[in-house]
């Protein structure tokens, strides 16, 4: 297998492995370069929906996402796409998924099913490297704090998404979300301490209204997006990508309207995050 790292501080594409067929040590080197790289990319992958699952099960279990529609013959795939009417995508602004979960997904499975003649790429932010670019001065500012996170605000009947054309395709209006979590936790496996905030879905610090956290809250949703900590990956046929929501925050790019856009997601299930 070869790593080849796809920007200086996030992503990297690997290559001399097929997804559908690797051998348990193989899977640990990936899993292994996922959770350091936080995104990993792997090309001319012949990937079926029961390959999909089946890799989803092998790596330790599957979330299925409450609100995006389901691949009919196969519930635990969600359907991320776009029609060629249609004006918003979904996660089309940086966001890491399922933050509003106590126990947070630990990372997705993306294949590219059907793509635009052009554009429709995703970028990744890598948060240790975000973390590790916070002044002296912020990182003592959010030592020991908590946050809260909630996805109603996007989801509800009268959220975010229903005041788009994405809205009668999504599922979950009725659901309830929140979750609190440190602002800097230690990824589970490699103890890198993580900046674990992102704007869609964090709302304000334990103990401070929304109106007390936005200055801060803004200070480190910026400081996440320092430039050098991101990678951009242009999809082709075949193209698997697999992410770890607690290293990276990801944004769908929405710059192919009038084209037809379908992705396949499994969501992985994840553990309790800790600072
Ligand atoms: C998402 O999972 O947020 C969508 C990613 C994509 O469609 O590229």
């Amino acid at each position: 297998m070869q790593l080849t790292p796809m920007a200086p501080k996030c992503g990297v594409e690997v290559s001399g492995v097929k997804l559908a067929q690797c051998s348990d040590a193989e899977m640990q080197e990936i899993k292994q370069a996922i959770y350091e790289y936080g995104v990993a990319v792997f090309r001319d992958q012949e990937f079926t929906p029961e390959d999909h699952i089946t890799f989803g099960r092998r790596w330790g279990g599957i979330d299925v996402n409450n609100y995006f529609p389901l691949q009919d013959d196969y519930n635990e795939i969600a359907v991320v796409k776009k029609e060629p009417d249609q004006q918003t995508n979904i996660g089309g602004a940086w966001h890491t998924d399922h933050s509003y979960d106590q126990i947070p997904a630990m990372g997705s499975v993306l294949v590219a099913r059907h793509l635009p003649p052009k554009g429709g790429d995703t970028m990744w932010a890598h948060m240790g490297a975000a973390y590790d670019a916070l002044s002296d001065e912020l990182k003592a500012a959010v030592e020991g704090l908590e946050a809260f996170h909630t996805a109603d605000h996007v989801y509800k009947a009268d959220g975010l998404y229903a005041q788009t054309d994405m809205a009668k395709s999504l599922r979950g209006q009725d659901l309830k979300t929140g979750a609190i979590h440190p602002v800097v936790i230690r990824h589970p496996h490699t103890g890198r301490k993580l900046l674990y905030v992102n704007s869609a879905f964090t709302i304000h610090f334990v103990g401070q209204t929304r109106a007390e956290s936005m200055p801060l809250l803004q200070q480190l949703f910026d400081a996440a997006l320092t430039g050098d900590n991101q990678c951009r990956l242009e999809w082709k046929p075949g193209t698997v990508a697999i992410w770890d929501n607690r290293t990276t925050w990801h944004n769908a790019m929405n710059d192919y309207h009038g084209h037809y856009r379908e992705m396949h997601r499994i969501t992985l299930s994840g553990e309790a995050l800790a600072a």
